[in-house]
């Protein structure tokens, strides 16, 4: 706010009333959407079932692997990374059996690289491997192409009937070439619920079947989630963080043309957070129509950056650049483990002063000093203050960015669940690969009819 700020920038106190009057329409807009059967995600604090056969599935898998490989892209992959660079210990993979309390090392292949998945498969042990293969439509071509070297690897390596023992799909129910495969050939398949977009389900098997194969507390990260959405239902938009940080975001945007979001964790353990919030924010809210199908060329640019590192690349550009920006901080309180500082004798004074402190104190201290610095020259900033990083509370951060997401895309007008413009490069990625159906000659010119013309 701008009375936090250097008077001159920033949100007058005002603004909130304003954003408090409108916020009955935006409420009334996801309510209304809701019961059309938008907002699926609404639907995954109550999955108690659901979670339960996730569990059995991944302790009947067991601990006859030592690697899981994961094969998915986009929302089918950024959450998962997230899930366990959050909530396994650093370096997971170079850590030996005891250390990882004997669960598996995990490999998440996203892109097509051939680079990346010829070192994977060298790396890999083929008898020892469990490759889940995630994609909700069943038909994004990279996760298509990844499967089907992965599948002649595993082939080759074990013979055909021993590789199906190997996969697990992770789709939709009925639908897509994955699902039909799966039940051609008997593999085993988990469910993407239909109602839940790509970016929204981290928190359906798609996340949750990874997470719970390397040993995480699965049930804690939805008694998080659940959390959040309990605060999402509330009216009063003071007491709703998630609509509250949404509207402020989209007004800093529209009424003070702040269209780059900052988010910048202070925690190495929240580093793909940050890459996955992107997509989340990206995806969802950049739009060429808003909800009447009117030309909008709407939505702001997420950025990721990571404290204290980015202090010394990304810091300066938002302290003195243009006023183009809002950065928000997410503060772990209590971090794992802490180390003390040593004293060490007759050390230079410019030296001396860190002795004594820990490195989880610098830690805070640069995060208050940058939020500081930046308000001093009237650069919006916000704090997400969080106790510790388990997975209860990073279900309830996941929870508040999806919530906050839904809320964005009624403040801002726009449908935060389609993604028109990845489809269309999904269907020229089709055409340019020769797949039926998807006709080559002339369709990387305009007016394909994929997407409508607007004005
Ligand atoms: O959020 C989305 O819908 C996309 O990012 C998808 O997750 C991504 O394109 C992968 O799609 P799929 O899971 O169908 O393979």
């Amino acid at each position: 706010m701008s009375d936090k700020l250097d008077g001159q920038h920033g949100l007058g106190r005002n603004r909130v009333a304003e954003l408090t009057q409108r916020f009955g329409g935006v409420l009334t807009e996801v309510e209304t959407r809701r019961s059309q059967g938008e907002y699926g995600f609404y639907g995954l604090g109550q999955q108690a079932d659901v979670v339960a056969g996730i569990r059995r599935f991944a302790e009947g898998v067991g601990q006859a692997y030592d690697h899981i490989l994961v094969l998915g892209i986009g929302g089918s992959a950024l959450g998962t990374r997230a899930l366990v660079t959050a909530l396994r210990a650093p370096a997971w993979n170079e850590l030996d059996d005891e250390a990882r309390e004997y669960f598996p090392r995990i490999t998440v292949l996203e892109n097509v690289d051939p680079t990346s998945m010829a070192a994977a498969l060298r790396r890999i042990d083929p008898r020892r491997v469990f490759v889940n293969v995630i994609s909700k439509s069943g038909g994004t071509a990279e996760t298509l192409a990844q499967y089907l070297v992965v599948r002649g690897w595993l082939d080759q390596a074990l013979g055909p009937d021993a590789a199906i023992r190997h996969l697990a799909f992770t789709t939709d129910p009925t639908e897509g070439p994955l699902r039909e495969l799966a039940t051609r050939e008997g593999i085993a398949a988990l469910e993407v619920p239909p109602e839940v977009g790509g970016r929204f389900s981290v928190l359906t098997a798609v996340g949750l079947l990874p997470a719970a194969l390397v040993g995480i507390d699965i049930e804690g990260l939805i008694r998080g989630a659940d959390r959040a959405l309990e605060k999402g239902t509330e009216t009063d938009l003071l007491k709703n963080p998630a609509a509250l940080y949404a509207g402020l975001l989209w007004a800093a945007d529209a009424w003070l043309g702040a269209k780059i979001h900052v988010l910048m964790p202070y925690s190495d353990r929240l580093r793909d957070f940050g890459a996955w919030f992107v997509q989340l924010w990206a995806e969802s809210l950049g739009k060429r129509v808003d909800r009447r199908g009117q030309p909008v060329f709407a939505g702001p640019t997420p950025l990721g950056a990571l404290g204290a590192s980015d202090q010394h690349s990304q810091v300066q550009l938002f302290m003195e650049g243009p006023f183009d920006k809002v950065v928000t901080f997410v503060r772990v309180e209590a971090p794992g483990e802490d180390i003390r500082i040593p004293h060490r004798p007759d050390l230079p004074e410019e030296m001396a002063y860190l002795q004594g402190h820990s490195l989880g104190e610098l830690l805070h201290a640069e995060q208050e000093a940058t939020s500081a610095a930046l308000a001093r020259m009237g650069r919006m900033n916000a704090t997400i203050e969080v106790p510790r990083l388990d997975a209860d509370v990073l279900g309830e951060l996941i929870m508040f960015m999806q919530l906050a997401t839904g809320f964005a895309g009624a403040w801002y007008g726009v449908n935060p669940f389609d993604q028109p413009g990845v489809e269309l490069g999904k269907r020229l990625t089709f055409a340019a690969m020769g797949r039926p159906g998807f006709p080559k000659e002339g369709s990387m010119a305009a007016g394909t009819g994929l997407l409508p013309d607007v004005a």
